[in-house]
């Protein structure tokens, strides 16, 4: 399709998919589930999931994506099952969902990188008052709106692939060099242990279900993204091999980052670790009071940068989160980019208010719902995140066993078979066919319906 874009080389496409895969999931939210499904065990079953059941996801993602050159709604029309496209209409809802409130948290991060460079630790401690400070909080969420539509209004390879090549390894090195330094700190090891020794006596329907909301969600998957993503990749690319690096390198940084987190963690609570403060202000409130630690001057340095690599890794995310709704009107309603982009950030940040105000501000949204079963009710945006997580599995499930019984399993080989010459006799070629149609429509069918009973019905089959 002519002026439709294609990221310039493999590399531009690893680099973006992975841009939006790792952000805050990988970083902020991978700790604090980490901490909730109760510690290594979660790490090992996230594991599994992510090379087990979300590789031949990703796989077909791009393999529709590219064979159809279109966007999460047109690629079903284009293949001739328009009945299937309510997969993307789905993925357009989560999208929304997602967006709306993840950018609330890349306001904070954006936030934080301002505190930081004014040497204000304090801030750590006083997470609760910052987020309910909305008139602080909204500002920010303004500000990264805005930069989103921006990079989605110059569209892919020029938005999208500059930005990603450059911050991308810095996040690394960052991330690598604070794990460092956790490491020495007192308390360390009580911390590692803690995130990499399974008890496996703990292990519930929660930890399992958790893992494999929080694998789809770091992968992006299951909402069209990287069918969008996958439409300008280039024919000559091996899909394999493209999604072996996104999936290594998105799961190679969340696991560093808790490898960095839980020594920090562990540190500032003296090594008692049942006493975490959990949930979205894990990060936020535990970072701070180390970057201190580190004396004014380098603290100050040092927390401005890791929190403005982290707003930059939530900005490739925001985009991938956009472009899916905006290349879903741009293609089907001919309405121009930059306008489809201003009106669907427009309405995705109107959509994000509740969120916004429910981290203190309003009572109502800050204690939103009691699930059944439940102790405590659970904010706004916890809801939104299960929600969305619920629809990305839902969305897993259709997707390959549309690839698997739909659209078939030569078709889907015939594509990944373009750019990768060995494919035809090779052994991921029998499992990918296995896996369309067996092993991922049966577990993520089977654990769809679990964790959906788990997570809102408190019902636990496992314990
Ligand atoms: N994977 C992103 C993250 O971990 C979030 C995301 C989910 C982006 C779904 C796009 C689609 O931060």
């Amino acid at each position: 399709m002519a002026g439709r874009g294609n990221f310039s080389n493999r590399l531009g496409f690893i680099l973006a998919a992975a841009g939006s895969a790792v952000g805050l999931g990988n970083i902020w939210k991978f700790p604090f589930e980490v901490e909730a499904g109760g510690g290594a065990a979660f790490v090992l079953i996230y594991l599994i999931f992510c090379f087990l059941l979300c590789f031949p996801v990703m796989v077909t993602e791009i393999a529709i994506g590219r064979k159809t050159n279109k966007n999460a709604v047109g690629a079903f029309n284009a293949l001739g099952y328009s009945k299937w496209n309510i997969i993307g209409k789905m993925g357009i809802v989560a999208g929304v969902v997602i967006l709306s409130f993840y950018n609330v948290v890349a306001g904070w991060a954006l936030g934080y990188f301002f505190e930081m460079a004014q040497g204000n630790f304090s801030v750590g401690k006083e997470f609760g008052s910052y987020v309910s400070n909305i008139s602080t909080t909204g500002i920010y969420a303004v500000i990264f709106m805005a930069l989103t539509a921006f990079v989605v209004s110059r569209g892919v390879s020029a938005g999208i692939e500059k930005g990603a090549k450059i911050l991308m390894p810095t996040l690394i090195v960052m991330i690598l060099g604070l794990l460092a330094y956790s490491l020495t700190l007192p308390n360390a090891m009580t911390g590692v242990k803690y995130y990499l020794i399974p008890e496996f006596g703990e292990l519930n329907l929660k930890t399992i279900g958790g893992a494999l909301r929080q694998s789809f969600f770091s992968l992006s998957l299951g909402m069209g993204t990287i069918i969008t993503y996958g439409s300008y990749l280039s024919k000559k690319e091996n899909i394999i091999s493209s999604t072996v690096s996104v999936t290594l390198f998105d799961v190679g940084i969340a696991f560093l980052a808790g490898l960095m987190l839980f020594p920090l963690v562990a540190y500032s609570t003296g090594g008692d670790m049942s006493n975490i403060q959990g949930g979205a202000g894990l990060i936020f409130a535990a970072l701070p009071s180390v970057f201190e630690s580190l004396g004014a001057g380098l603290g100050s340095i040092l927390g401005a940068f890791f929190f403005l690599l982290l707003s930059f890794a939530a900005l490739t995310s925001t985009v991938s989160l956009l472009e899916v709704p905006v290349s879903y009107v741009v293609d089907e309603h001919k309405i121009s980019r930059p306008k489809a982009t201003a009106i669907t950030a427009g309405v995705i940040f109107i959509a994000g208010l509740p969120s916004l105000v429910g981290n203190g501000y309003s009572e109502m949204f800050t204690s939103f719902v009691t699930y059944i079963g439940a102790e405590k009710p659970v904010g706004f945006m916890d809801f939104l995140g299960h929600l969305a997580d619920c629809m990305l599995l839902l969305g897993g499930f259709l997707i390959v066993t549309f690839a698997g019984y739909v659209w078939k399993k030569e078709n889907l080989n015939e594509e990944i078979a373009i750019g990768y010459e060995g494919y035809e006799n090779s052994r991921v070629k029998i499992f990918i066919g296995f896996a369309v149609r067996y092993l991922c429509p049966a577990l993520l069918g089977i654990l769809f319906v679990m964790v959906v009973l788990s997570n809102f019905f408190g019902v636990d089959i496992i314990n």
